[in-house]
C-alpha cells in the first residue's frame, strides 16, 4: 500500500527543529505534523504528565499507529514530524532524518533560558546535546540522515535543495 513520505527532525530541545520544519513546509509545500495537535486529538497518546521531568510520558505504540494512519491516508504528500522523540518511530516509515544540533552550547543555554526552563531541565538538555543522544539514536536506527548545526548560519537555499534531493 502506498503511503506518504516522512521526514523526521530530531535534536535536543532548542536546537531549531520547528524552525527548520516550518522552512521546509514553506519552501517545499511539505506538511508539518504538529506534535501538540496530535496530543490534543489523541487522548490515548499521552500516559500522563511526568512532573519531575516536566514532560509527557507517551504511548509509543499509539504514536506509531497514529503516524502510520496519517501516512496511509495521504499517500501523495510529504510530511515533516519535528520532535526529539521522532526516532522512536519504526525505521521502515522514515524516508529521511534531520538531526539538529547547536554546537555552541552557550547559545543553546541562552535559548533554553529564554524559555524559562528550570535549572535542572536546562542542564539535562545541555547534557543531551553534549553526549549527542539524538544523533546516536538516529545512527542506531540506521536511517538516511543529515546533520544541521543551528549555531552557524544555515544556508536556507542549500538546505532546501539538499533535502528535496534526498527525500
Ligand atoms: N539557525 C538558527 N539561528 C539562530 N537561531 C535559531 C536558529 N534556529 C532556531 N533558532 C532559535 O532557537 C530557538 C529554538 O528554535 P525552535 O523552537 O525551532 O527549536 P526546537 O528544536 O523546535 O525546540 P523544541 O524541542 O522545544 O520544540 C528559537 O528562538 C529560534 O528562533
Ligand atoms: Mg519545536
Amino acid at each position: 500500500m502506498k503511503r506518504a513520505k516522512l521526514i523526521i527532525i530530531t535534536g535536543t530541545p532548542g536546537t531549531g527543529k520547528t524552525t527548520v520544519a516550518k522552512l521546509l513546509c514553506d519552501r517545499l509545500g511539505y506538511e508539518q505534523i504538529d506534535w501538540h495537535d496530535l496530543l490534543k486529538q489523541n487522548k490515548k497518546l499521552s500516559l500522563g504528565y511526568d512532573r519531575s521531568s516536566k514532560c509527557y510520558d507517551l504511548n509509543i505504540k499509539i504514536l506509531r499507529k497514529v503516524i502510520d494512519e496519517i501516512l496511509k491516508n495521504n499517500p501523495l504528500k510529504i510530511f515533516v514530524f519535528d520532535t526529539h522523540i521522532s526516532h522512536l518511530l519504526p525505521k521502515k516509515i522514515i524516508d529521511l532524518a534531520i538531526v539538529m544540533k547547536c554546537s555552541n552550547l552557550k547559545k543553546l543555554r541562552e535559548r533554553l533560558e529564554g524559555r524559562k526552563y528550570g535549572k535542572k531541565k536546562i542542564e539535562e538538555n545541555l547534557q543531551c546535546e553534549i553526549f549527542d543522544e539524538c544523533f546516536d539514536a538516529i545512527v542506531e536506527l540506521g536511517v538516511k540522515h543529515i546533520v544541521v548545526d543551528s549555531s552557524k548560519k544555515i544556508v536556507q537555499k542549500e538546505l532546501v535543495k539538499g533535502v528535496s534531493m534526498l527525500v
